[in-house]
Order: structure tokens, then sequence, then C-alpha cells
């Protein structure tokens, strides 16, 4: 996948419409987490620095369902990004009409519009031409930075790239350069390692990963229905019965690929799913029946460590337990820690995952966090992301 990259644009004296991913948590008013914002900045700097280039910025944030609502508003993520800027920026009246287009036509060189949440419009999640016309008719020049949004074809993340040159920011460009490889040669040996609750949500990255890796770990509340199909008691641990042959095909597969699959074989229990809940340390790979896998327990744990020691490049997607739940957060925080010591390669994605690496203070001994959480999981997937696709050579 080459892409057009926002090196190879000449931006001196362009009006340059970018689209970024500020869908940012927001609590009483105030983002909680600017990492999205953050990670935007290099390329908007960049367009900045272009001699009489001026910006105007477009995000959707939340699901404000195609309806004007000031819950949904961009002013206090405006504000924040105007702090991390370290200059003005205007939050525009609007996202389409005349007022907006006056806003667009008085920017000065040098200087940022924030349109307001793309999303106010219906038109902007159906990918009407027409919206996305408009909205190109703001620019000389459309970058995509919004890796985040990248696995939706909206008006701002694909239907503009139609009607304007179109490039990828620099973030698009360093998301593609840790996650391609995986899925193409990465250096060996290479370990995924994919947990998280449900076998339904999780089993077309492992049946992609599987294609190059060498090592596959499975852990966190899918595992449990991998244990049941080879005959282990589970107890009350989740399960999918309805995923129970797509586990066992998967297994056979991954087996007649030489992959080594490692799943659980002790774990942290509990009699019921609470974060009060008593831990209990089970030394084998069945569960008694009054009780639910909620974490990987030592063995596991030292089986990934171990894995990871040899490893060259390492993917990590999905919780190894209830790591929300202090009691049972050991092996997901082992595993945290095992990623940040490797000399390998190692990318993080997905939003539990990073939310757990940045928990335990550990985003900086990350080769790449991902800013995506279903971009990045439809990316390992294999898909085709339609906003960077938009951007492909
Ligand atoms: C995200 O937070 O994953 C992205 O911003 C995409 O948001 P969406 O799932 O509402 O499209």
């Amino acid at each position: 996948m080459v892409l057009n990259t926002i090196r190879e644009a000449d931006l001196k004296n362009k009006r340059v419409l970018i689209r970024v991913d500020f869908n940012v948590p927001l609590k009483d008013g105030k983002v909680t987490d600017a990492t999205r914002i953050v990670a935007a900045l290099p390329t908007i700097n960049y367009i900045l620095s272009q001699p009489g280039a001026s910006l105007v910025v477009m995000s959707h944030f939340g699901r404000p369902k195609g309806k004007k609502n000031p819950d949904f508003s961009m002013v206090p993520v405006g504000k924040k990004f105007e702090e991390l800027l370290g200059k003005p920026v205007k939050v525009a009246s609007d996202v389409i009409g005349p007022e907006v287009k006056k806003e667009v036509e008085a920017l000065k060189p040098g200087e940022v519009l924030l349109l307001e949440n793309c999303r106010f419009y219906p038109d902007e999640e159906a990918n009407n031409p027409e919206f996305a016309k408009e909205l190109a008719s703001y620019g000389d020049i459309y970058v995509n930075d919004a890796f985040g949004t990248a696995h939706r074809a909206h008006a701002s993340t694909e239907g503009v790239a139609h009607y304007l040159p179109a490039y990828a920011g620099f973030l698009i460009e360093k998301e593609v350069k840790f996650m391609a490889p995986l899925l193409e040669n990465p250096d060996k040996p290479f370990v995924a390692i994919i947990g998280g609750s449900k076998v339904s949500s999780k089993i077309s990255v492992l049946e992609s990963l599987v294609k190059t890796c060498d090592t596959i770990v499975i852990g966190g509340g899918m595992a449990y229905t991998f244990l049941k199909v080879q005959g282990h008691a589970i107890g009350k641990s989740l399960v999918e019965d309805d995923f129970l042959d797509t586990a066992k095909n998967f297994l056979a597969a991954a087996a007649k690929k030489g992959v080594n699959v490692i799943l659980p074989v002790d774990h942290i229990c509990a009699d019921n799913f609470a974060e009060d809940a008593k831990p209990v340390t089970v030394d084998a790979i069945d569960i008694p029946e009054n009780l639910m896998g909620m974490d990987i327990g030592p063995k596991t744990t030292k089986a990934i460590v171990d894995a990871l020691a040899t490893a060259k490049s390492v993917v990590w997607n999905g919780p190894m337990g209830v790591f929300e739940f202090a009691s049972f957060a050991k092996g997901t925080e082992a595993v945290a820690k095992a990623l940040a010591a490797s000399k390998a390669i190692t990318v993080v994605g997905g939003g539990d995952s990073v939310a757990a690496i940045n928990k335990f203070g550990l985003a900086d001994k990350i080769s790449h966090v991902s800013t995506g959480g279903g971009a990045s999981l439809e990316f390992l997937e294999g898909k085709t992301l339609p906003g960077i696709k938009a951007l492909e050579k």
C-alpha cells in the first residue's frame, strides 16, 4: 500500500482541509485524554509552517446521530486543541452553510478554523457526495490524519478525497508503517497476543494474524471458549457456544500451519463477576464448577513472557482478564510490562489494551500505540480501510 503523503504536497499559500480524529474522552466539559489531539499535531504544525498556508480542521465527536446537539459540540475539544497548539483556534458556527463559508473565506495565512462536529449532519455518515463537495470547497488540498476513523466511509474521511488532491498526514503514515508489516513481512519471531471478552469480535483478527505469526496467545474472556472446545472444564466462565466450531477450526488451522498457540494453563478465578470478588488461584487448566476465570494465572503469564523474550515483533490487542478490577489486573499488567521491556517492535492497538498501557504508564516504552480502536482492529483483520484507500497512489 503506497500512500500519497503530505511530504509530496505543495502547501504554500494553500488553504488545507484536514480530517483529524478528535473524538476524545470528555468529563465535565474537559478533555480527559488528549492523546489523539497530540498525535495530530506534527501534521498540523507542519502544514502551518508552510508559508501562506491556513487550515480548516474537521472531526467528529461522539455519536450525535446526525442532529445538532450541544452535548457533542467541538467547543471544549477546540479549547484543548488551542492550548496544545499554542495558537488561536476558532470553532466555526456550524459544519456547512453560508456562515461557515464566510468564516472559511476570512481565514488568513497561519490561521486555524475548527468546524463544528461533522456528525451533526446525517450526510456525513451517509457519505453524501453533495455534502462531501461542500466540505471540499473549503480547501485547495485535503489531508487525512484521522486514523481512528479511517474504517468509516464517511463524507469527511472518504467522500472529500474524490474532489480534492488527497494526502495522508504523518499519523496515518506512522500507523500504516507499524501495522502493515505485521500482515506482510513481520520481523520474526512474531508473537500476536489477542485478548478481550469475545471470540466473535476477535476471530477475524486471529484468522488474519495466524497467517504471519509464529506464536499466538489467546487470553481474556474469549480463551474459555477455546478451552471448552479442547475438552476442558471452564466452570462458570464466559463462553460463546455458537463459536465452538469456529474456535475448533481456528485451532486446527493454526496447528496445520505450525503456529504455536498459547492458551491459559492456570487462572485467577472468582465465584461471581464483581470488583470485590475474592480472587482464587486455580493452578490447573480445568476450572471448578462454582468458579469463573477472571484473569490468567502465573504459569500462563510466564509462558507469555518467555515467548516475548525472543520475539522480534509483537502485536497486542485485548486484555488478558478483567483488568478494570484491581484483583484481576495482574495478567494484563504483566503482559504490558513484558511488552515495555521487550526489544522487539511492539505495537498495541484496541481501546482496552491501550487503556491498560496508559494505566500502567508504559506508553512511551512501546514502539507504537495505535490511536485507533475499531480502525486498528479492522486494519489487523486485513480489511481495506476506506479512509486510507482514498489516499493510495
Ligand atoms: C473511535 O473512537 O473509535 C473513532 O473515533 C470512531 O468512532 P465511531 O466508532 O463512533 O465511528
